[in-house]
Order: structure tokens, then C-alpha cells, then sequence
């Protein structure tokens, strides 16, 4: 579900680039500590868009915490020096594009950044997404459409699109999108957001069958997580909230750090080395879709 307002449409801001503070001269921090446990993706380079918050930042600091360096593009530049920083103090390098992935000028600047200062790319995780709520069909401009689909979907092809030989250069490399129980399952008010959502899972099954050779897996998240944007839902609406938390087999909405972010680890790891073309539902068994 996804529930987030704010300024969509046209923004650009410029690039903000910053170079990895070396941490020494403190004294070790729980963090220090753990940027030094040997990571599952020690040595990797990873570019996370929509790390500002949520689902998007928990993955930017786990990949962190497990040896990566890590590219972000984020529209809100706040968020995005918020998330930096949290890279820089977990040890690794960061590479902070301001900009707006409706933008296929802003996408492939993210790719190019990353890959330039950060030495290549492996991992890409596509998790940028926006809607206006409660929206019917009948009220929806074309305006607002087109803004959707190229924030959710279209982004999706202009970052893989552009990240496509340094992938292959890779020869071990994972993207990860996002997929929505709004897609699987519909969702009044949201049809746009969800038409992109499965239009995201027609288009990584077709990418994983393309790049399978060159090395390149491609694999779905259907994440349930109370990111700022669904926490935000969920106090204007504690009793509907209430009901569904209870129809999810777990019982509870999921935690962006502690039950998404592992999985996009896995997904980005060797330990999915077979694993191309499918869609992990993190939702606590809450979809339909099994
Ligand atoms: N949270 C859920 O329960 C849930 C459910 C299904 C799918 N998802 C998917 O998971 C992903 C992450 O979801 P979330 O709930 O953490 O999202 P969120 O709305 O909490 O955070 C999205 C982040 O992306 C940024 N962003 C928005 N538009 C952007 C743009 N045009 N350019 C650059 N950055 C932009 C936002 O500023 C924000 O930091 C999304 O793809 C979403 O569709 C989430």
C-alpha cells in the first residue's frame, strides 16, 4: 500500500555529491563495530533510489552494514543527507544524488554517479515509489497518470536501462524491485499505482530472462511495512489499521529494518545465487498471492 503526499511533479534539484568521512578519532561505536564484521556484501556497490525513508533507507543501512558501498537518489534533500550520513557513520562510502526518478535525466545521472565514484555497480534496488491516495479512475488527469507511472514504473526502465553494462561488468549481479498487494490484489483509489506495481513484475520477469546470461538476476519484493508513508495511514485510520494488521497471518505490519531490509540482503547476496524472476511476498502472509 503505499500512501505518501508531498511535492510531486517537475521538481529538480541539483546533485549533491559527498565524499566518505573517514571515521577514525572516535572512539568505536556499536556501528563501527559492526562495518567491520566482514559483510555478505563486502565489496559490492549498490544504488538504492528512494532511500530518504522507509523500506528504501532500511535497505541503504543494511546493505551498508554488510560491507557495501552505497549510491542514493532520493527527492527530498534532507532525507537524502539523513541517509548519507547514516551510511558515512556505518563506515562506508556514499555516494547522495538529489533528484527525481520521474526524470529519466536524474536516473541515469544516478547510475553514472554511483558507478563513477563509487567503482562500478552490482546491486540495484528500484524502490522509489509514488501515489496520490485515494484517487478513483474517473477523477485521475492524464497529468497525474503519466506522473504515477513514470515515478513508479518508468524509472524502473530508465535506471536499468542505464545500469545495464556495469551490471554485466559485474557478471554477479542482482536488481530488486518493488511489487504491491495493491497490484496483485487491486485497490480502489490506488489503480494507477497499481497498474505500475504489476507492470513492474511483466517487466523484471522479461529483464531476468534477458540478462540471466550476463550474469544479472532480477527479483521482486511485495513488501507489508509500516514506512513513514503507510505509518502515516495508519494514524489517520486506527481502526481500519487495526483490522488488517489482525488479517495478517503474523498479526502485525512489517518492520522496514527488521523484516524487509534482511530480505533485500538476501536478494542482493550470494545466498540467492539460483534465485531469478521471482516475487518475495515480506508481508507476513498477509497477500492473497502465495
Ligand atoms: N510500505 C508498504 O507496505 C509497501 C507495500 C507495497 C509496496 N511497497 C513498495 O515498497 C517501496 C518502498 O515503499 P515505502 O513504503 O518505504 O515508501 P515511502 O513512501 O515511505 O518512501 C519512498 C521514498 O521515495 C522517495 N521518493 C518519492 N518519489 C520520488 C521521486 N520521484 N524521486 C526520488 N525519490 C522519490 C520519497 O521521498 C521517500 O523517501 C515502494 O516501491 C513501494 O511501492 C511498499
Amino acid at each position: 500500500m503505499k500512501q505518501s503526499g508531498g511535492q510531486q511533479g517537475g521538481r529538480r534539484s541539483r546533485p549533491t555529491r559527498r565524499e566518505a568521512k573517514p571515521s577514525e578519532g572516535r572512539s568505536p561505536s556499536a556501528n563501527d563495530q559492526r562495518a567491520r564484521r566482514p559483510g555478505r556484501l563486502a565489496g559490492r556497490v549498490a544504488l538504492v533510489t528512494g532511500a530518504g525513508q522507509g523500506i528504501g533507507r532500511a535497505i541503504a543501512l543494511a546493505f551498508a552494514s554488510e560491507g557495501a558501498d552505497v549510491g542514493i537518489v532520493e527527492i527530498d534533500p534532507a532525507k537524502a543527507k539523513s541517509t548519507a550520513d547514516a551510511v558515512f557513520e556505518l563506515g562506508r562510502r556514499c555516494v547522495a544524488i538529489v533528484g527525481d526518478v520521474g526524470m529519466r535525466a536524474d536516473c541515469e545521472r544516478a547510475v553514472e554517479e554511483t558507478a563513477r565514484e563509487l567503482g562500478g555497480l552490482d546491486v540495484l534496488v528500484n524502490g522509489a515509489a509514488w501515489a496520490q491516495p485515494n484517487t478513483a479512475v474517473h477523477e485521475t488527469s492524464d497529468e497525474l497518470y503519466q506522473r504515477t507511472f513514470d515515478v513508479c514504473m518508468t524509472s524502473v526502465f530508465w535506471t536499468t536501462r542505464a545500469a545495464y553494462p556495469h551490471l554485466k561488468k559485474s557478471g554477479n549481479a542482482s536488481v530488486i524491485n518493488f511489487a504491491s498487494n495493491a497490484g496483485t490484489e487491486g485497490m480502489a483509489g490506488n489503480a494507477v499505482y497499481a497498474a505500475s506495481k504489476e507492470a513492474i513484475r511483466g517487466f523484471s520477469r522479461s529483464l531476468a530472462r534477458e540478462w540471466g546470461r550476463d550474469g544479472i538476476r532480477v527479483n521482486m519484493i511485495r513488501p507489508i511495512a509500516a514506512s513513514p508513508s503507510l505509518a502515516g495511514w495508519i494514524e489517520e485510520n486506527p481502526k481500519l489499521a487495526a483490522v488488517q494488521a489482525r488479517a495478517i497471518p503474523l498479526g502485525r505490519f512489517g518492520d522496514c529494518d527488521a523484516d524487509i531490509a534482511p530480505v533485500a540482503v538476501f536478494l542482493a547476496s550470494d545466498e540467492s545465487r539460483y534465485l531469478t524472476a521471482v516475487t518475495l511476498p515480506a508481508d507476513g502472509g498477509g497477500g492473497q498471492e502465495r
